[in-house]
């Protein structure tokens, strides 16, 4: 079986008792962590920013999977860096134009991050096909961008299915990452469909039982 890549979202963890909730990542054997931008623009809520990142980032040893929601993402990569993102996933809806992806996706790639670009549930995939060669991740919204604990949109499926063809047929090595809505039932269809990262928020945090949860995914 291929390897599939948990990032858990804190989005919906225990701010009060962080260090523990990383923790229970680590016991599940995970390594990566997931981490939701919002700016009250580009989607409604404030969650946390560059400067939050800046300050856990040293004491913690997981690959940051950091997903901006954010309006005019160009100007705020270099702060994303600086706080030691590895991965930074900005959405194709905030962009101006195809320039300014590109640009933004050289930008990411020169600061030694990992690019990723994300599409909202209602985009069409296609629109995503033009930068699959230089992209490290394509992000498949499975859910409105916005808040954790929303139901998985069926849909995203054939989504998933048509960009894994298309990633196929370039012989590109884009990750297909899927966000919002992941739980034990929706895991195996992503997977099957073409995942390789699952994002998973209140599935995890806000269960009695993190590491079986966690373990379930993967099932
Ligand atoms: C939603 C975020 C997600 C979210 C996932 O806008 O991008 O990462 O936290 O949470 P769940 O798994 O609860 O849908
Ligand atoms: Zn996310």
């Amino acid at each position: 079986m291929k390897n599939i890549i948990i990032s858990p979202s804190i989005l919906n963890s225990d701010f009060l008792h962080l260090e523990d909730e990383i923790q229970k990542i680590i016991t599940a054997g995970g390594s990566w962590l997931h981490l939701d931008v919002m700016d009250g623009d580009f989607v409604p809520n404030i969650s946390v920013g560059n400067l939050f990142l800046e300050r856990i980032s040293p004491s913690i040893n997981l690959i940051k999977d950091v997903h901006i929601m954010i309006s005019k993402p160009i100007i705020h990569i270099e702060k994303f860096a600086k706080a030691g993102a590895d991965y930074l996933t900005f959405h194709y809806e905030a962009c101006k134009d195809n320039e300014e992806i590109n640009q933004i996706i050289d930008l990411i790639h020169s600061y030694g991050m990992k690019a990723g670009l994300s599409i909202k549930p209602n985009t069409l995939v296609e629109e995503i096909f033009p930068f699959l060669d230089k992209l490290d991740i394509a992000l498949i919204m499975s859910v409105e961008p916005g808040e954790g604990g929303q139901k998985f949109i069926e849909d995203s499926l054939t989504r998933i299915s048509s960009l894994k063809h298309e990633i196929r047929k370039r012989n590109a090595e884009t990750l297909i990452s899927v966000d919002g809505g992941i739980n034990d039932k929706t895991a195996p269809l992503c997977i099957q469909s073409g995942a390789d990262i699952l994002v998973v928020g209140s599935y995890l945090f806000n269960s009695q039982d993190f590491v079986s949860n966690y373990k379930k995914l993967l099932k």
